[in-house]
């Protein structure tokens, strides 16, 4: 598996994408006409945990990975907040759609030690690892810039817990930070294998080490007390433009992608799911719900005019053809243009999503079957407490 990039040496530190930023994003506007009193807001806070896919802010042009590195430029950000919030897209992210259904803020990064963190803090990181980033560094594969891991986002997390006073388990500080809170898992792992493509390091060595430490973090999340859960597969991968454009155009799956590639994401994700089904039976008291990111993006793929789309496999912002994209000048360089109709897309930049593609995966977690259980038996459950 993963023979997608191995002519392509030079490519590895392209992939190192999934990505972005902070500095722009204190300037965000919060979702208006949020009241105390408001009955539709189950949870009080929202923490997020992932990489570019989920990232509202953490990292910039100039600190985030290396395949991106123009992000803090129009035209990211176009369509929604018309500037850029190191947001990889040009609009909001499927976390951003989660905290308006809930009636809540656009989460701050948590690198915006200025933000106000009532609502929550978003601790993605773009091109973060579920690795350790020392196991790259031992493999000589440390070409990324971003040496933030899903063990990096813990400590933050820890730190948070700090400032907001709660130490003892039982303290009504931890109560406070735990108890309302909805923790949002996104998608990680797709940098583990973009960074190790064309090295000696196997596909099968990386899903063992990632899907382990992704484990131990969401262990550690639930030891601490988190009981409202929900942990994003991978998507689809091998229908991004960027594996599109690398790999042989004879590796294809039946709905045009690349086939080793997202054979490689369902194999993680079959993995994970029974790690998930594991975790339910060791922490009973908290409900996990399975965000089935892999058959989300599929189905769109299936029947794409169905939920808008005119334009399954181009990338919206770049240049070159067939895919509208260029590992080496990529969208915001000022030579590279975007599409003027952005909503028919499903792809941003090469890698990441628009904001039109963006909202149908929301719909789909949150109000469709992409969930398991269905999102809805999770607010259920919480409406239910005390
Ligand atoms: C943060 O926002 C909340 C809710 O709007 C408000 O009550 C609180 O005073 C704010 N905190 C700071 C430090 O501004
Ligand atoms: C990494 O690079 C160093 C220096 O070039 C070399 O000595 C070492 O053997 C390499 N390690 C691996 C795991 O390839
Ligand atoms: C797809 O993944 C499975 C593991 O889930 C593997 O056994 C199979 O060989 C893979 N097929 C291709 C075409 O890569």
């Amino acid at each position: 598996m993963a023979t997608l990039f191995s002519t392509h040496s030079s490519s590895q530190n392209i992939l190192i994408t999934f990505t972005i930023i902070f500095l722009a994003s204190s300037l965000l506007p919060s979702s208006s006409a949020i009241t105390e009193t408001d009955q539709h807001r189950p949870f009080k806070k929202i923490y997020a945990f992932g990489d570019s896919f989920t990232d509202t802010g953490n990292t910039g042009s100039l600190t985030g990975p290396n395949g991106f590195v123009h992000v803090s430029n129009p035209p990211y950000g176009t369509t929604f907040f018309h500037h850029p919030t190191n947001r990889y897209s040009d609009g909001r992210l499927v976390i951003d759609f989660l905290a308006q259904s809930l009636s809540l803020p656009f989460l701050p990064p948590y690198r915006n030690s200025k933000a106000n963190r009532t609502y929550g803090v978003n601790f993605a990181v773009a091109g973060s690892t579920a690795i350790n980033h020392a196991f790259f560094v031992k493999n000589n594969l440390s070409l990324d810039i971003t040496p933030e891991s899903i063990q990096t986002q813990m400590m933050w997390f820890d730190k948070y817990l700090k400032s907001e006073g709660c130490k003892d388990p039982e303290s009504d500080q931890c109560k406070e930070a735990f108890d309302d809170a909805l923790f949002w898992v996104g998608e990680i792992g797709v940098n583990d294998y973009a960074y190790t493509l064309g090295s000696t390091v196997s596909g099968d060595t990386i899903r063992k080490l990632a899907i382990n430490s992704f484990t131990e973090f969401l262990q550690g999340l639930l030891k601490k007390g988190a009981k409202y859960v929900v942990v994003e597969a991978l998507p689809t991968t091998g229908c991004l433009p960027l594996a599109m454009t690398l790999a042989p155009s004879d590796d294809r799956d039946d709905i045009g992608c690349v086939k080793s590639v997202n054979n490689q994401s369902n194999a993680h994700n079959l993995v994970l799911q029974s790690k998930v089904s594991d975790l339910r039976q060791q922490f009973p008291q908290a409900i996990i719900v399975y965000a089935d990111y892999w058959n989300a993006y599929r189905t769109v793929m299936q029947s794409p005019e169905k939920y808008g789309f005119k334009e399954s496999f181009k990338a919206c912002c770049g240049t070159g053809e067939p895919y509208n994209f260029e590992v080496f000048n990529t969208c915001g360089n000022p030579s590279v243009t975007a599409c003027s109709n952005p909503a028919q897309y499903i792809n941003w930049d090469g890698v990441h999503l628009t904001e039109a593609m963006y909202k149908v995966v929301a719909d789909m977690f949150i109000d469709g079957n992409l969930c398991n259980p269905p999102f809805k038996t999770l607010l259920e459950r919480k409406l239910r407490q005390p």
